[in-house]
């Protein structure tokens, strides 16, 4: 008895201890991105395109149905759920958690006017990842296990006070800050939600910061854009011009834009006896594929003999996973998982691929796709961009 008191104390103390601060409620003076545009219509304009822009389970068709396919595995009421999932995707959520209280409340068919209820509905999560949380973050908590991430890592400043990279930025808009996780060492920023995240069986299928190897380039060097002159806001504040500053570009560009796959591993293939010894390479400082998992590198091999193709194969490197009763299911959920068959960061992989006989031109074709045909299948995904191969690159050995 004494030691399931004591158990129940320690807990309580460790759940204020780690529990998240929740963001102040925004005014409409700071509502969302549309509040910004006429100082920043070129930030606005870049971040609009970006998926951080489609963060919230609106505006994107995976994370809307691994949320589903999640909460109906887990038997969560669905806004639990969303309140789990906005810790990254939707950071502004004003209820951080949910409890067995409010699982009753759903099962009472209370849950309506709840709290939880009206902060998943909430209009300043619509737009996801948007300014006002990168640049609302007043400080970063990094005394705090390794798993706390997003929303419970955040200290938040009060509405009205951008933090950024300017030392001497003035706007007669709003208070600003400078801070050095976006001036010094922005990738810190970027850790607060893209460093590891575990499944509800506590396995680890994202680790971005662990395989993470540079202290110099940053992520927002690749991601946004190296830094170039420019302006921070369009608002004549420079004797009647915008004031000329060093500034990035705000696309946050990813997997799912094409032209960054181009090139981003390389590829060389040797004879040896009956096989081809396949090398991909990565000289980029995280692993490929990184951060979310089921994501897929296609090697298509093409043999031919003069210009007749005489036989394909098709190699996939992904990862699949199994629940707690060894039956296949989305990261979210896995208890395991099979080997980790990306390209490691700053290194090499190597494949062997039979010989042919007959071929006297083997191609090897690299591509990515971003959902692999198990989860794509179990999530029943729809939108052609799930499945679509995307090219990286090739090379052609000829015999
Ligand atoms: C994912 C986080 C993130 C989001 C979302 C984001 N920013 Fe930024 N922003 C940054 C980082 C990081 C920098 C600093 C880059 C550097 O200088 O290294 C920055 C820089 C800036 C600057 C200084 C000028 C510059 O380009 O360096 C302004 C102004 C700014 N952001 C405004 C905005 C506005 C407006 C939005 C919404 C449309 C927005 N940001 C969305 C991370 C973010
Ligand atoms: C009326 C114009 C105006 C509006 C509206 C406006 N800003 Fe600004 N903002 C400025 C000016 C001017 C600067 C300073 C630019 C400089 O010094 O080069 C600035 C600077 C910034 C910085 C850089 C701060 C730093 O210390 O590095 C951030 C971040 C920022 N704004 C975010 C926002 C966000 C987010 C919104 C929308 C909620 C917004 N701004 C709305 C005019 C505006
Ligand atoms: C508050 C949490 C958070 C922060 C901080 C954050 N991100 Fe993200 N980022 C996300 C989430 C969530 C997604 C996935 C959105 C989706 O696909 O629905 C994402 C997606 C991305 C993607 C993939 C885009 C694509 O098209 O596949 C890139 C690249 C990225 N972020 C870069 C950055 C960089 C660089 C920084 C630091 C400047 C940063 N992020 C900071 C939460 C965050
Ligand atoms: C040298 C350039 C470079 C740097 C630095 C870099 N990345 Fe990447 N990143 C890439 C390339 C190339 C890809 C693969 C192409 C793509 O996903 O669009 C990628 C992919 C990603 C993706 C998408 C993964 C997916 O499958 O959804 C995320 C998220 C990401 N990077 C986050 C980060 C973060 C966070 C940092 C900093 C800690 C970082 N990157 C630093 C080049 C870089
Ligand atoms: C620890 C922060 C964090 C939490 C919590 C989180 N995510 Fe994410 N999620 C991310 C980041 C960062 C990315 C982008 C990584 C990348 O592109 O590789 C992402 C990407 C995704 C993607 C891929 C989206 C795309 O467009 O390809 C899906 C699906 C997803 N998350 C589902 C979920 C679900 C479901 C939950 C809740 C059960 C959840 N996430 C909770 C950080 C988080």
């Amino acid at each position: 008895m004494k030691v399931s008191i004591l158990l129940i104390a320690v807990l309580t103390t460790a759940q204020l201890l780690f529990a998240a601060e929740a963001a102040p409620e925004l005014d409409p003076k700071y509502h969302d991105s549309s509040k910004c545009k006429s100082c920043h219509a070129r930030i606005v304009k870049e971040w609009s395109g970006s998926y951080h822009a489609k963060s919230h389970f609106k505006n994107d068709e995976y994370l809307r149905a691994s949320m589903k396919y999640y909460a109906r595995k887990t038997r969560k009421p669905i806004n639990a759920v969303k309140v789990e999932c906005a810790a990254c995707h939707n950071p502004r959520v004003a209820v951080t958690s949910t409890d067995v209280n409010y699982q009753i409340d759903v099962l009472m068919g209370l849950d309506k006017n709840s709290d939880v209820n009206k902060a998943v509905q909430d209009s300043a999560l619509s737009e996801g990842v948007n300014c006002l949380v990168c640049h609302n973050v007043d400080a970063i908590k990094d005394n705090l296990p390794p798993e706390k991430r997003g929303v419970h890592r955040i200290k938040w400043n009060p509405v009205g006070i951008m933090s950024g990279p300017i030392e001497d930025a003035k706007s007669p808009y709003h208070k600003t800050q400078y801070r050095d996780f976006f001036g010094k060492d922005p990738k810190h920023l970027c850790f607060v939600c893209h460093a590891n995240d575990r499944s509800s069986e506590n396995f680890l299928f994202a680790n971005t910061r662990k395989e993470y190897k540079d202290t110099k380039k940053q992520c927002a060097d690749c991601h946004m854009s190296p830094k170039k002159e420019g302006f921070a806001s369009n608002l004549p504040i420079d004797n009647g011009k915008p004031k000329k500053r060093m500034v990035r570009e705000h696309g946050f560009v990813g997997a799912h834009t094409n032209w960054l796959w181009e090139d981003a591993l390389g590829i060389k293939a040797k004879r040896k006896g009956e096989s081809f010894i396949v090398t991909l390479s990565n000289e980029n400082p995280h692993n490929i594929p990184t951060g979310f998992g089921a994501r897929e590198l296609i090697l298509d091999v093409v043999y031919r003999s003069g210009s007749k193709v005489i036989e394909t194969k098709s190699i996939s490197l992904t990862q699949h996973y199994t629940d707690k009763r060894g039956k296949p299911t989305i990261p979210h959920l896995a208890k395991k998982a099979t080997k980790d068959l990306s390209v490691p960061a700053r290194g090499k992989k190597t494949l062997k691929v039979p010989m042919v006989n007959g071929a006297g031109q083997v191609t090897f074709e690299l591509y990515y796709r971003l959902v692999n045909n198990e989860v794509r299948s179990l999530l029943k995904l729809k939108e052609p961009q799930w499945s679509e191969k995307k090219f990286i690159t090739r090379t052609t050995v000829r015999l």
